[in-house]
């Protein structure tokens, strides 16, 4: 069996930072080296001020630092880790195309591809290559191609690789209990019997903390496909339960009893049925993307229609609710300020990643209101950049129109309208009765998670709209 020693992850993102921070806590003996190209992520990864790390999540800061320093480290030093590591993951971001064929919907492989020529050219010794990013079907045969046959001939020979595939399966906002109180953990591989050794070595790095029968082997493309068909199937529920809050608003059925009312069937379950404004994430549309684009490349033109829904269904969401505030508004929101709380794609994160605030923002800044936004983690200079790389129109124009604040009540002051994009938490406790007396009347409030008590919010004086109820 395989002695591990030494782990690196390639990328120190959302997903390669907070994934090996635990495994590293949960596997003291073993050294975990965190490398990325981008040395002010690295930086701030070593901040010794933990507020400064580059992710927020919940828990994060406590597991950073019981192992950083200890065998969890943070580096640029990318072949140094790649020479001197046994596994190897690569979690390196897969966005989609933006050029060429399958431009708008397929996975963006180039990230992978380096990580793989720059394995093949710098490993000396075996290695067990781990695919955690999320990638299409059948990618761990382009990079075992790579692997096997680029590299310098004087190591290529004697140097074995094995390709697992190993998917990650933490949301945002709940990364560090989805790591150590994993649901499953799927590890893919070849059947052969070197790959069945490389499989156990990954094996016993999660048994550290996770019951065995929650970790689940498999071939290499189911465990690849298994990866783009969870988040299709979740993003298919919100698409589903927003389809359905259409509905509602139209015949005065109410969204949320409705959610509840299936939810308690034990075949359908409670979760993933809150109607929102949209989802949002570096994730669902992305992934459903790479799905359809698969399901075309293989002739399968009904099953990729099929999935492009959830997409259309999304996008219909995110477009209604910003309308509905136009309409709402006596159809004109030109030079009225519409106040937005939160921007982040979804509670208890800082990332900001298609979330559904900057389609909503933008199509209201197309109908010249001023949007004043204030969210509790994420970065001013961010929510400019957001807005200003999601569309053609200039600079100046989007800085005229888009205000960022560091405090709600400023946010929400002589506003017209307050769009609630984010369900923080902290959104609820606010003094909603001095929010009132500081806007403009009549006083319109949207909230586009449904966290807040509409008959509260209705007995202040505020006109509600609610997602899904009528
Ligand atoms: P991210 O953009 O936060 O992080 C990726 C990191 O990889 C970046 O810091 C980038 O600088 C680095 N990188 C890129 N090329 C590199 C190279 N050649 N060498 C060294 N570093 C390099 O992305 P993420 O959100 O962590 O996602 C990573 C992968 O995990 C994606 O495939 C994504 O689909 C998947 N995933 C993400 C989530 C999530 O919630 N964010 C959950 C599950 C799976
Ligand atoms: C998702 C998957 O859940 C996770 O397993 C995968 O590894 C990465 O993609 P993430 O995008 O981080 O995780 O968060 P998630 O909790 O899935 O939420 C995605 C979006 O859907 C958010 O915008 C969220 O607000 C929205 N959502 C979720 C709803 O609108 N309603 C729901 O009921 C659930």
């Amino acid at each position: 069996m395989k002695d591990i020693k030494n782990i690196c992850c390639i990328g120190a993102g959302y997903v390669g930072g907070p994934t090996m921070a635990v495994i590293a806590d949960k596997n003291p003996t073993i050294k975990v080296t965190v490398v990325d190209i981008n040395a002010e992520r690295i930086a701030a990864w070593n901040d010794e001020n933990l507020d400064n790390l580059p992710i927020y999540e919940p828990g994060l800061a406590e597991v950073v630092s019981r192992a950083r320093g200890r065998n969890l480290f943070f580096s640029t030093e990318v072949d140094k880790a790649i020479e001197q590591s046994e596994i190897i993951f690569i979690s390196v971001n897969t966005p989609t195309k933006t050029y060429g064929k399958g431009k708008g919907m397929a996975a963006d492989l180039k990230y992978i591809e380096l990580c793989a020529r720059q394995i093949a050219e710098v490993a000396k010794t075996d290695k067990i290559v781990v695919e955690k990013s999320t990638l299409p079907v059948r990618t761990a045969e382009a990079i075992k191609t790579i692997l096997n046959q680029t590299g310098p001939d004087s190591y290529r020979d004697g140097v074995n690789f094995q390709i697992l595939s190993n998917p990650e399966f933490l949301a945002e906002g709940t990364a560090i209990t989805d790591l150590q109180e994993a649901d499953r953990v799927l590890i893919g591989g070849d059947q052969t019997p070197e790959g069945k050794e490389a499989i156990q070595a990954l094996v016993d790095i999660y048994a550290a903390w996770l019951p065995k029968e929650r970790i689940l082997t498999t071939n290499v493309w189911s465990s690849e496909l298994s990866k783009l068909t969870a988040n299709a199937f979740l993003a298919q529920r919100v698409s589903s339960i927003n389809a359905i809050s259409e509905l509602c608003e139209a015949t005065g059925a109410d969204v949320n009893e409705v959610a509840k009312a299936i939810g308690m069937d034990s075949r359908i379950g409670p979760k993933f049925l809150q109607a929102s404004v949209g989802f949002g994430g570096s994730c669902f549309q992305k992934d459903i993307l790479n799905l359809v684009y698969i399901a075309k490349s293989l002739g399968l033109s009904k099953v990729a229609d099929y999935w492009e829904q959830v997409i259309i269904m999304n996008d219909h969401q995110k477009i209604r609710f910003a309308s509905k505030i136009v309409s709402t508004l006596f159809n004109t929101v030109s030079g009225k300020k519409i106040a937005f709380l939160g921007w982040a794609f979804k509670k208890d994160t800082n990332d900001t990643r298609e979330s559904a605030a900057i389609y909503v923002a933008d199509q209201l800044i197309d109908e010249q209101a001023n949007v004043c936004v204030f969210d509790p983690k994420v970065k001013i200079q961010k929510m400019y950049d957001d807005i200003n790389y999601l569309d053609s129109r200039t600079d100046q124009l989007n800085k005229r129109h888009l205000q960022v604040v560091s405090n709600p009540y400023e946010a929400c002051k002589d506003a017209h309208a307050i769009a609630i994009l984010t369900e923080w938490d902290e959104f609820k406790d606010y003094d909603w009765q001095r929010i009132y007396d500081q806007m403009k009347k009549p006083a319109f409030l949207f909230d586009g998670r449904n966290i807040l008590d509409r008959k509260k919010m209705k007995g202040i004086g505020f006109e509600v709209y609610s997602i899904g109820k009528a």
